[in-house]
């Protein structure tokens, strides 16, 4: 079976990108979604995503690509690429609606010899127990008439060092089949397909490589408290045990974790794990510290304007930086908004500086109206305290400590810097 025409529906952080390189390298690319803004900007050729600017866009159409919010075009295509979100729901528990929603839309139009590939992150079963049985009752044999596989997606927005090229891909198939049509649809994107033997590992895969993070990150966040009362700045720790060949991997504290995936993916196991009678004690654990880390930040900020005797109630507070990482424009998540509504709570007045963000926007959950506020010599004389939350490269952190009263470091920008005005959090 050749692969001629591939479908990609969720064109977010990862499905956009994804659909940009699927085309570059030659396939026919339709892309689907819901969401008939994300549509009509595309056809506009205007990005919605900043790191992915307008040209990007015009050479995707210009390679072909065509967008809809009409599924019945998926009997169009060879492959089908499923990017929807997986969030948790308000228990914490997996939230598997859009996947759901996305294979009743796709079903009623699915033919003969498609392939799906499932690459949300999830829980090890999804695909076996929520797909396959979807495209059995609809009259299919999976690895004859039918193929499906599960990769999970790597992107790693606003990084410069890789590309979808060049970040190898992990495949599992519902059959052998299955993972040989997988494996021929993804070695033309990628540099490397890293085959595996079921979609049950390729989906593990991606929750190890993110819980492993999670708690590595939760590690050195505890790490960073207990220097911190040793006065001793764990930035300047993690540099020097980083010069250790091996052994060891540097991970960064920082104020509280965010985006869609870290604070999020380990739970989809922790939910799953349930199942099999088990706890996964350190995912829990990882999370219990990476939450307390927003709180702990606010708790410094406390003990600075005491230190200049002021009151947080009435203090004008800037927030530098509300992505969850930097040189992005992503705020699913951020700890940015955790401390910027905790500090609103103590009767702060707040603003906020994130050149990615020109308005604060509406999130599921969140809403602060706001707009991005310009950091010049005169406007940081009028906050009494500024927080780097972000530390995006384009930031001027010497003008920054010049012109600001106090400075509260969640991000290590300052670490071989002694200046009264800089408190470490
Ligand atoms: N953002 C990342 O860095 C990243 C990295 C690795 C993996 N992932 C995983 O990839 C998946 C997608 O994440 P994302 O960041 O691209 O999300 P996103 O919110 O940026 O994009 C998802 C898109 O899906 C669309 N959508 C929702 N329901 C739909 C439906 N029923 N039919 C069609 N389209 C629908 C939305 O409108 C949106 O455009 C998640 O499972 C996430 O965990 C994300």
């Amino acid at each position: 079976m050749d692969i001629k025409v591939v479908g990609i529906i969720g064109l977010g952080y990862v499905g956009l990108p994804l659909a940009i390189r699927c085309a570059e390298v030659g396939y026919k690319v339709i892309g689907f979604d819901i969401d008939p803004a994300k549509i009509d900007s595309l056809d506009k050729h205007q990005t919605y995503i900043a790191h992915l600017e307008n040209n990007l866009i015009e050479n995707l159409y210009n390679n072909g690509f065509s967008c809809t919010t009409d599924f019945s075009k998926i009997s169009e295509v060879d492959a089908i690429i499923i990017c929807v979100p997986t969030p948790l729901d308000k228990h914490r528990e997996p939230d598997l609606s859009y996947i759901l929603s996305t294979l009743d839309s796709v079903v009623p139009y699915i033919r003969k010899n498609q392939l799906i590939s499932l690459e949300s992150t999830t829980y090890p079963g999804t695909t076996d127990e929520e797909i396959v049985p979807l495209i059995q009752k609809a009259g299919f044999t999976i690895g004859e008439d039918y193929y499906v596989v599960f990769s999970p997606e790597r992107e790693d927005p606003g990084n410069p060092n890789f590309t979808t090229a060049t970040i190898p891909k992990v495949v599992g198939g519902y059959t052998k089949a299955c993972l040989d049509l997988g494996v021929a649809l993804y070695s033309k994107i990628v540099n490397q397909v890293v085959p595996v033997s079921s979609t049950k590992a390729a989906e593990m895969t991606k929750l190890l490589e993110n819980i492993h993070r999670s708690v590595n990150i939760g590690l050195v966040n505890e790490m960073k408290i207990i220097s911190d009362k040793m006065d001793i700045d764990i930035h300047e720790v993690i540099n020097a045990a980083a010069t250790k060949p091996f052994g060891f991997t540097p991970y960064y504290p920082g104020p509280g974790l965010g985006g869609h995936c870290i604070p999020i993916d380990p739970f989809y196991l922790t939910w799953k794990a349930k199942e099999y009678g088990l706890h996964t004690r350190f995912i829990e654990l990882a999370g219990e510290v990476n939450r307390a880390m927003p709180e702990w930040v606010v708790n410094k900020i406390l003990l600075g304007l005491n230190e200049n005797g002021k009151a947080v109630k009435g203090s004008n507070i800037l927030i530098v930086g509300l992505a969850y990482k930097k040189n992005i424009d992503d705020m699913r998540e951020s700890p940015s908004v955790e401390v910027m509504e905790h500090l609103l709570r103590l009767g702060a007045n707040i603003k906020y500086h994130d050149d990615f963000i020109s308005h604060f926007p509406h999130m599921r959950n969140h809403y602060i109206p706001l707009d991005n506020t310009a950091i010049t010599k005169e406007s940081l004389q009028q906050f009494d305290c500024v927080v780097i939350m972000t530390d995006h490269d384009y930031l001027d952190y010497a003008m920054l400590l010049e012109h600001s009263k106090l400075l509260v470091d969640t991000r290590g920008k300052y670490t071989n810097v002694k200046n009264p005005k800089i408190i470490k959090a």
